[in-house]
């Protein structure tokens, strides 16, 4: 099989490539080497014969035609991925989530591809108090982010409705591991723990995530390319909720360091308080985690320790500027 991977440069969709590698599969990862893209994350794999690099944005149309062109499935990766900068800054957002997904769906129905899998999120359906959302439940996004991937997630499923495109749509909640961009919760916390700065928690704290290991999430999304069913939607939750100041609680302990790092710091604008998914539907595909949180959170965490040659020079120059102008505003 091969596979047109987008955003594979990214911390989830690196993942992902060595894991279909590793599944026999031929890979072509286009990435349009935003911030958040590293060529570092998939350095282990740009020899092997079975991957192809293109250097390109989803939305741009004759770039992606050249890709895609072979290929029997897509999987789309590429997004804008952080909540915090869609709410300093949604264009980017509404560009490459929602164009550049329609463009990316346009190319797959005319190179006729068999298969489309959308990453998509738990946060497009909201804050939910109690409870787990099932895939039927309607969407209710808060962010920019969120927002745009919904629209995302509506015109994948347009183009299967309308022009009767093979595709799926995976949910997937907070993912956690190695790769990640120090902007999200659990790698800023480790390395700032790491260097002894301070955890800067949004309001009380109490807001609580469904965290699943990468691997996990990956697993999830081939289990949904390879069996899950055309127009359908599949959650891919680890089923570990937990609030932020527990996740906090831990990073300190595993990096040896005490709650004096601790700052409560303003909330994020329309923050959702609580996501929670009902994964019943994948699993029934015969998919279900592998990694216990505690152990691979122990295991992320000893990563970050010991590949500061990955996260320090991604800590400087433009990072700094996001920082100053993220609390600037706050
Ligand atoms: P990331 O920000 O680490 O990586 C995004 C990748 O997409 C980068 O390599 C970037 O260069 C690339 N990209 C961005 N815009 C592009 C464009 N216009 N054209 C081509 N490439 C582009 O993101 P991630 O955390 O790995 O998330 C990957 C996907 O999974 C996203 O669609 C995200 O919405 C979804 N998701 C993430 C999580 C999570 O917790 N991280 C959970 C559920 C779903
Ligand atoms: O649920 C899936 C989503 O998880 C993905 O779709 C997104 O791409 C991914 O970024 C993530 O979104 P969150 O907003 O939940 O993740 P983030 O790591 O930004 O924040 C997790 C929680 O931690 C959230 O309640 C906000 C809080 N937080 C985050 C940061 C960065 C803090 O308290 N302090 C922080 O500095």
């Amino acid at each position: 099989m091969r596979l047109l991977v987008t955003g594979g440069c990214g911390f989830i969709g690196s993942a992902f490539v060595r894991l279909a590698l590793g599944h026999g599969a031929e890979v072509v990862n286009l990435d349009k080497l935003t911030y958040a893209g590293n060529p570092a994350n998939v350095a282990d794999v740009a020899d092997d014969e079975a991957y192809t690099f293109v250097h390109a944005d989803i939305a741009d149309a004759a770039a992606v035609a050249g890709a895609i062109a072979g290929c029997d499935a897509v999987v789309n990766f590429a997004a804008e991925s952080h909540v915090d900068r869609s709410i300093l800054d949604p264009a980017d957002f509404i560009s490459t989530d929602v164009v550049g997904t329609a463009v990316l769906l346009d190319a797959a129905r005319t190179a006729g591809v068999r298969r489309f899998v959308q990453v998509s999120t738990d946060e497009v359906y909201g804050s939910i108090p109690t409870g787990a959302f099932r895939e039927t439940d309607p969407i209710s996004p808060s962010s920019p982010y969120s927002a745009s991937k919904a629209g995302g997630d509506l015109q994948v499923l347009a183009w299967h409705r309308t022009f009767g495109l093979d595709a799926v749509i995976t949910r997937g909640s907070n993912t956690f591991g190695p790769r990640q961009y120090p902007e999200k919760l659990i790698p800023l916390f480790v390395t700032n723990a790491l260097d002894g700065q301070q955890l800067p928690v949004y309001g009380d704290g109490m807001q609580i995530r469904d965290w699943i290991y990468v691997d996990d999430h990956c697993s999830g999304i081939w289990t949904a390319l390879e069996k899950g069913e055309a127009g359908e939607v599949y959650n891919v939750g680890g089923g570990n909720e937990e609030p932020n100041m527990e996740i906090t609680r831990r990073v300190l302990e595993l990096t040896g360091r005490d709650g004096s790092l601790i700052r409560h710091v303003a909330d994020r604008p329309g923050h959702d308080r609580r996501y929670a998914l009902d994964t019943a539907k994948l699993r029934g595909l015969g998919w279900e985690p592998a990694h216990s949180f505690e152990d691979a959170l122990a295991a992320t965490v000893a990563w970050y320790a010991d590949r500061r040659d990955w996260w320090e020079p991604i800590k400087s120059g433009d990072y700094r500027r996001y920082y100053e102008e993220q609390y600037g505003g706050r």
